[in-house]
């Protein structure tokens, strides 16, 4: 502790509240998920990283037993350097970054997959699908799970909290139970995938079922969190968000640091989209890319808070960043009329099955930023995404599907254009066994192959 505070005094990095109006500051050990106006917060470096690091990222592949070097997350430690380390001694870092072993990202980067760009009818050199399911929980939450669980220490946190779909809490439970540290997950009775939540049962972590789903389920864990000091690890944390920055930034160091033309993520609590924005406002501000990538969000029709908004599909008013002053009234309106339409969020990708996204304007700023688009994708159409990737020998869950469909209908709309370079995010690995068995017993399905007898 000692250490984290003269580390602390240095101030090299800090949080800031990211409403240009209030821009309320805070010291990096604290703990606030938001500024004392209700605003979200984001990790800010005085710093500016020099250009010289690209080349010690790709040293570090080399990993000479340094498990941080190894993580893909810790390999570009210095772009997510809240905890202020300058050393590369393995020791050292232990002390203070949080890893699995240097497993967490460590298996992630851009693929071309053919049998997905010939259904996509898109040139097969420029699309890449980026798997996240191969990080040791079986998603990509566990590129923010280190950076929020390293950040839990520092503070001498002795239980982290979260709700969850089912891949936060698989995350959280294993980082906690690898820390000895104690883990409360959230989740929406009855809403989440049987894998995921095994997971959270054989990490140890603690079960709390809310009746209602993921929205409530997150309303209860931060009032818990609050009320019971406890450490919250959801993407409304600002550390979270630091990490998963590092899924562009090892698309981006594949591509040798040139810009695609669109990254593509399935959109829940918009966590990613947030995260991706930043990386890329960032990058560009420290002049390491020179053109800017359009994000492009994608979610199920049944769960579609954020496209409903953006494409001006409730009270015809299109809902933007506007440089830093969005109308957080049309939201609170929005959410309203979903409660007493009693409309409730319903797909069968439950880790997408999200009503009010916690980081809607973190997301917001990310889409004005990379000129964004918003879409929707159905159930069928999900599954027709996650099968393809399948045949490519590369797995992925049904959420995760939503980034292959979503491109299939940008397409279809010209918004993506044959010959551009596209990466899109494969969110998660399978964990319900069954929703690949009922597609391929089906024989309507686009790639069902159905059992002989
Ligand atoms: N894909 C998968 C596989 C997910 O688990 C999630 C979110 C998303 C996409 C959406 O990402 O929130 O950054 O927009 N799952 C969370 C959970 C909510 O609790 O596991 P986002």
């Amino acid at each position: 502790m000692i250490k984290y505070l003269q580390l602390q005094m240095q101030g090299n990095a800090y949080l800031k509240c990211v409403n240009p109006k209030c821009g309320l500051e805070y010291p990096i050990m604290s703990t606030n998920v938001q500024c004392e106006n209700g605003h979200v917060l984001d990790v800010i470096y005085k710093n500016k990283p020099s250009p010289d690091l690209k080349e010690t990222f790709y040293e570090r592949r080399d990993s000479k037993g340094n498990i941080f070097n190894e993580s893909g997350v810790w390999r570009f430690r210095d772009l997510l350097n809240f905890c202020q380390i300058d050393t590369e001694d393995n020791d050292e870092c232990s002390k203070y970054l949080v890893s699995l072993d240097g497993a967490e990202g460590r298996q992630s980067k851009p693929y071309q997959m053919s049998k997905a760009a010939e259904f996509l009818g898109i040139n097969k050199e420029g699309l890449w699908l980026q798997p996240e399911g191969y990080n040791p929980s079986g998603s990509f939450k566990d590129n923010g799970m280190v950076t929020a669980v390293t950040h839990a220490k520092m503070v001498g946190a002795k239980k982290i909290v979260c709700a969850s779909t089912g891949n936060t809490s698989a995350s959280a439970g294993m980082f906690a139970a690898n820390e000895g540290i104690k883990c409360d997950v959230y989740i929406p009775a009855g809403q989440i995938a049987p894998g995921k939540l095994s997971q959270a049962y054989q990490f140890g972590a603690q079960i709390i079922q809310v009746e209602g789903n993921f929205d409530d389920a997150l309303k209860q864990s931060l009032d818990d969190a609050k009320n019971y000091d406890g450490y919250t690890v959801n993407s409304v944390n600002p550390f979270r968000i630091e990490g998963q920055k590092t899924i562009p930034f090892r698309a981006l160091e594949y591509l040798n640091w040139e810009s695609p033309d669109w990254i593509i993520y399935p959109g829940g609590a918009l966590g990613n989209t947030s995260s991706c924005g930043k990386a890329l406002m960032e990058l560009y501000q420290w002049g390491w890319i020179k053109k800017i990538p359009r994000i492009a969000v994608i979610n199920s029709d049944g769960a579609s808070t954020l496209s409903d908004l953006y494409n001006g599909e409730f009270e015809d008013e299109e809902l933007r960043w506007n440089k830093g002053n969005p109308n957080t009234e049309l939201i609170s309106r929005y959410y309203d009329h979903l409660d007493k339409e009693k409309l409730r969020p319903k797909t069968k990708a439950t880790a997408i099955q999200i009503g009010r996204p916690a980081n809607i304007i973190k997301g917001l700023r990310a889409l004005e930023f990379t000129n964004g688009v918003v879409t929707t994708v159905s159930d069928s159409e999900m599954l027709d995404g996650m099968s393809v990737v399948g045949l490519n020998g590369f797995d992925c869950e049904m959420a995760s599907g939503a980034s292959v469909a979503g491109i299939k209908k940008l397409m279809g709309e010209g918004i993506i254009k044959k010959d551009d370079v596209v990466v899109g995010i494969l969110t998660g690995r399978q964990k319900d066994a069954m929703i690949p068995v009922d597609y391929h017993s089906n024989p309507q399905n686009v790639f069902a192959n159905p059992p002989k007898k």
